[in-house]
This record gives structure tokens, C-alpha cells and sequence, in this order.
């Protein structure tokens, strides 16, 4: 399992970098009003596929770890922020940054304008990617500290 602890910790590098990117593209094509290009559909294409990985290898951790059947004893983990974050809130804004960026790139495909593609990139994928970063578990986290890189 170690390995993929080594892997979700490193893709959420991709993640973000594709996310920052795709953020990039929806600033400057909505206030720039500029055309919707490949290069915007292929930014939001990554992020999505990297933040697809990444939920497909939390649910390996996540049912692997042991995180899964903390569940049962709900109220005493609840009180551990620790177990707490990891057994639910972690999961949870995850998911929904998930759904986020599925909606997401569905809705700028269905827009009609490119105005309007961009404003929905901007929209869904910047809320997205707030939800990614105040759920990741960072080294000044105190109570959940984890490694910025792990390789082992
Ligand atoms: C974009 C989405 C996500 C990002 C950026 C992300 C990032 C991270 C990071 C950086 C860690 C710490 C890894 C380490 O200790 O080295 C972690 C741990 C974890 N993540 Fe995620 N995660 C995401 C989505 C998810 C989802 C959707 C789930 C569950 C379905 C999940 C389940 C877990 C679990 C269970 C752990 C703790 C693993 C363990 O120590 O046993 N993650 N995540």
C-alpha cells in the first residue's frame, strides 16, 4: 500500500499544476475575452483525468488503510482531528471538488459562446480548486501534518 501512498502524494503535484494552469487559461480568456482553444480544452482535460487518478487511488487508501471501517466507531474518531479529517472531511471535499470539475467541463462543453466557456471554467474549476487546496493535508497542518514529497 505504500506505494500507493507514494503516488497520491506525488500526483497531487499534477493536480495542482494542471489546475493552476487551467485557472490561468479561464482568467486571462474571460477578462481577455478570447477565443476557446485547444489549449484551454486540453487544460481542463488534464486536470480532470490527474483529479480521476487521484480519487481512484484514495479509495484504495481509503478502504485499504483501515480509514473505511474507523466509520464504525464514529463518535469517538470524531473527537480525534487526526482520524476525523481523514475518515471524513478529507473524503468528503475531495468528492466534491470531484464532482466540481466533472460538472464542470461538461457545462463549458454544452456552453455555446466562448465568453461563456471560459466563465464556467472560471466558476467550476476555481471552486474546485479551492476545495483542493484547503483539503490537502500540508506539513504546517498541525494535527495533519503530512510529507510536501514522500518516496518512501
Ligand atoms: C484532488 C484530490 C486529492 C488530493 C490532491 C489528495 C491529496 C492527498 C495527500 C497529499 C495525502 C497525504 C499523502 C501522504 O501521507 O504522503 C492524502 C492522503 C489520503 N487521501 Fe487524498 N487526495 C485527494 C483525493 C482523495 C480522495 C477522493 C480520497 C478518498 C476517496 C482520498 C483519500 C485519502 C486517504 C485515505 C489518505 C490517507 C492515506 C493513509 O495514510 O492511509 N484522497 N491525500
Amino acid at each position: 500500500m505504500q506505494i500507493v501512498l507514494i503516488l497520491h502524494n506525488l500526483l497531487r503535484w499534477a493536480v495542482l499544476l494542471f489546475g493552476l494552469w487551467t485557472l490561468l487559461n479561464s482568467l486571462t480568456g474571460y477578462f481577455g475575452k478570447r477565443n476557446f482553444t485547444a489549449n484551454d480544452n486540453r487544460s481542463n482535460l488534464f486536470f480532470m483525468i490527474t483529479c480521476d487518478i487521484q480519487l481512484l487511488l484514495g479509495l484504495v487508501l481509503y478502504f485499504s488503510n483501515g480509514w473505511f471501517s474507523r466509520l464504525k466507531d464514529l463518535g469517538n474518531n470524531m473527537k480525534d482531528p487526526y482520524t476525523r479529517f481523514f475518515t471524513m472531511e478529507h473524503l468528503t471535499m475531495m468528492l466534491l471538488a470531484w464532482v466540481l470539475v466533472h460538472i464542470g467541463r461538461a457545462s463549458v462543453k454544452r456552453a455555446t459562446t466562448d465568453n461563456a466557456k471560459h466563465k464556467k471554467m472560471l466558476i467550476f474549476f476555481g471552486l474546485a480548486i479551492i476545495l483542493i487546496l484547503a483539503s490537502i493535508p500540508w506539513p504546517f497542518r498541525e494535527a495533519i501534518a503530512r510529507p510536501w514529497f514522500r518516496i518512501n
